[in-house]
């Protein structure tokens, strides 16, 4: 592990220098069947990366066996319930294991195999946990959907991978509400015909429907099960999960993680990032339908032999204090979130941290959008007291793990500066034109891209490498480009402007604004639509929809709430727009492109500096729009 700034400067430099050796060194600590015979084979115009080449290894036996000889009895998950008098679970490595390798064979005997996709929709309940990991030991590919995606949005992600089995819970909690999981599946399976079975854990005694020959209790085919379970030898290349992100067409993409690289990525930089030793309770708040939840919730912190909490609920149950007072009752030392999260909780009166012991915590860390300086300084002086160093972690799905990052105590950590790249990392800004903007000693503000391979990155998109290549490798030939937009200070440390694509971040979910408009132009009264995204308080971002009608509707209230009704059943409640405007005309170029950009400008009132508009099809409708924003 890096303990000192030398250390990482040291590590860095090597990781540049010899990438090969460096990576080689940090791989041979895990447990692998066979060695690898190649470290990296890449090229970035195909694109095509390969780690640790003939490599034979099961991450499950990384994450659970190699840890059960030590420390069998050590907590590798504690689980916090939604409702505070439930009581917690606290489960041990040992445990785990036993009860990764019994689903595992459940799995086996319900016919999935290696290669196999398993489709998982379930809350935040060790099961999902434990559903995962039996996936990782048979070498089957999970695609977790966040549970709170809509029927057509898990029937989508369920074909586009062909997923044979669904595994899901009956119901989940949120906060005072219950949501009928197995309901919203039962809708997506009226057109998923690639699904042959759907398990379902009972997460809530309410009687659940359940399809003959098709549906089968959890429980029950545990009854049936064994709890020995050989681990399948996977190949370092093999596939071991795929994750949808939004993008700026409407399809989702299927970013594809393999096994060796992943695990080996994922790991260290958990520890490093996180400073993480012995008896630490970590804790990040993400749900594991998203990255953050698979990387660090279960597969680094796992594979580092650590122990993790998972919280079913949410940050307002039973009231805002929820957060602070799981940190007291089970001594949190490692706090991972998000900003929106941060923003919410410091506008509610500060009684609700004050009344709460934080005097465990050691280390914080935040996620998924930039953080702005306010919330920086309420998470620093309230939360952390001032004592905690705080880790502003970027990374992206496609990153797989954290890339930019303060090293927690080790590297400064400065107000809304992800800061410095992590050894194996190598950032570089570009200007529009594509040129490098590399100057030393020179600040620079452009596109961040990255000039050379990382173990975790995602090596494809399901089934659609030509998009992968599109997407991410083309902008910049022989780079990866993020999307995003980054300054770098003289000094080298980078600060995250935000997305320079169509993807907004809301709430810390990757929405793209195509998906919203696909699913707002289904309505039949619609001709068309531009969605975008607008600076929130809380949320980063909002999603306000400009919405053309057909000549003889009337706008009205009640048409606007069906607007955002049909975003919430074709994507899910989180796609919402805040506002829905009414207008007569969109600003397009005169090949049709709809200037988002110049939207954004109206909406915040700064129509001085949309610039040169002569180049567009239809300037007057400007000033139109404008009269009707809200
Ligand atoms: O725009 C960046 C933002 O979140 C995007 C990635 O979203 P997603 O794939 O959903 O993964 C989120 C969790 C890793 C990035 O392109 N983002 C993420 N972390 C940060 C961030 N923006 C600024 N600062 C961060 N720390």
């Amino acid at each position: 592990m890096i303990n000192t700034f030398a250390d990482y400067k040291k590590a860095y430099r090597r990781s540049v220098e010899e990438p090969e050796a460096f990576w080689d060194e940090i791989a041979e600590t895990f447990t692998w069947r066979k060695k690898w015979d190649k470290t990296l084979e890449w090229d970035f115009h195909e694109p095509q990366v390969k780690w640790f080449q003939g490599g034979k290894l099961n991450i499950t036996e990384n994450c659970l066996d190699r840890h059960l000889e030590k420390q069998g009895n050590k907590t590798a998950i504690i689980w916090e319930p939604n409702d505070p008098d439930e009581e917690s679970r606290h489960i041990t490595y040992r445990q785990l294991f036993v009860k990764v390798c019994r689903f595992a064979n459940v799995l086996r005997q319900n016919g999935i195999k290696k290669g196999d996709r398993v489709c998982i929709y379930m809350p935040m309940i060790p099961e999902l946990a434990i559903a995962m990991l039996a996936c990782a030991r048979i070498g089957a590919v999970h695609s977790i959907v966040f549970a709170g995606f809509s029927s057509q949005a898990i029937a989508k992600r369920i074909n586009d991978s062909q997923c044979k089995m669904l595994i899901t819970a009956n119901e989940v909690y949120r906060g005072t509400k219950r949501v009928n999981l197995k309901a919203i599946c039962d809708e997506a399976l009226k057109d998923t015909p690639s699904i042959e079975t759907v398990l379902v854990y009972r997460r809530t005694v309410e009687p659940t429907e359940m399809q003959e020959g098709r549906d089968k209790f959890w429980f029950e085919e545990l009854q049936k099960a064994t709890d020995d379970c050989q681990a399948e030898e996977m190949d370092a290349e093999d596939m071991l999960f795929i994750l949808y992100t939004s993008g700026s067409t409407g399809t989702p993409k299927g970013m594809v993680h393999t096994t060796g690289g992943y695990m080996v990525g994922t790991a260290y930089t958990f520890e490093n990032v996180f400073q993480i030793e012995k008896d630490d309770v970590y804790w990040c708040t993400a749900d594991i339908g998203w990255i953050t939840g698979h990387s660090y919730i279960i597969y680094g912190p796992l594979a580092a032999g650590a122990t993790t909490v998972m919280f079913e609920g949410i940050p307002s149950y039973p009231d805002y204090g929820r957060f602070w007072e799981i940190c007291e009752k089970l001594k949190v030392t490692h706090f991972y979130t998000a900003p929106t999260a941060i923003r919410a909780l410091a506008r509610q009166p500060i009684e609700f941290v004050e009344k709460h012991d934080l005097s465990s915590l050691k280390v914080l860390g935040s996620v998924g959008e930039p953080i702005n300086e306010e919330a920086w300084h309420w998470y620093n002086d309230n939360i952390g007291k001032g004592n905690c160093p705080i880790v502003d972690t970027w990374w992206q799905t496609e990153t797989g793990a954290i890339m930019i990052s303060p090293l927690a105590g080790i590297t400064s950590a400065r107000p809304t500066f992800a800061s410095l790249p992590l050894p194996g990392v190598q950032p570089t800004i570009m200007d529009d034109q594509g040129r490098e903007l590399n100057g030393r000693r020179e600040s620079a503000e452009g596109r961040l891209a990255f000039k050379f391979p990382w173990p975790a990155m995602a090596r494809t998109i399901y089934n659609n490498h030509e998009r992968y290549k599109d997407v991410y490798f083309s902008t910049f030939p022989g780079m990866y480009f993020s999307g995003d937009g980054a300054y770098r200070d003289a000094t080298g440390n980078y600060r995250i402007t935000g997305r320079v694509d169509d993807v907004v971040i809301v709430s810390g979910h990757n929405l793209g604004t195509a998906t919203v408009e696909n699913a707002i132009n289904e309505h039949e009264k619609v001709v068309e639509s531009a969605v975008v995204g607008v600076p929130h308080d809380v949320k980063g971002n909002a999603l306000y929809a400009f919405v053309i009608l057909y000549d003889h509707v009337e706008p009205s209230e009640a048409l606007e709430k069906e607007i955002r009704e049909i975003v919430s059943t074709t994507i899910g409640p989180i796609a919402k727009p805040d506002k829905v405007q009414f207008v007569n005309g969109l600003p397009k170029t005169r090949s049709g492109k709809i200037m988002r950009r110049i939207l954004r400008k109206i909406i915040t009132n700064d129509i001085e500096n949309i610039g040169d508009t002569s180049t567009l099809l239809n300037p007057e409708i400007i000033e139109d729009i404008a009269q009707g924003v809200k």
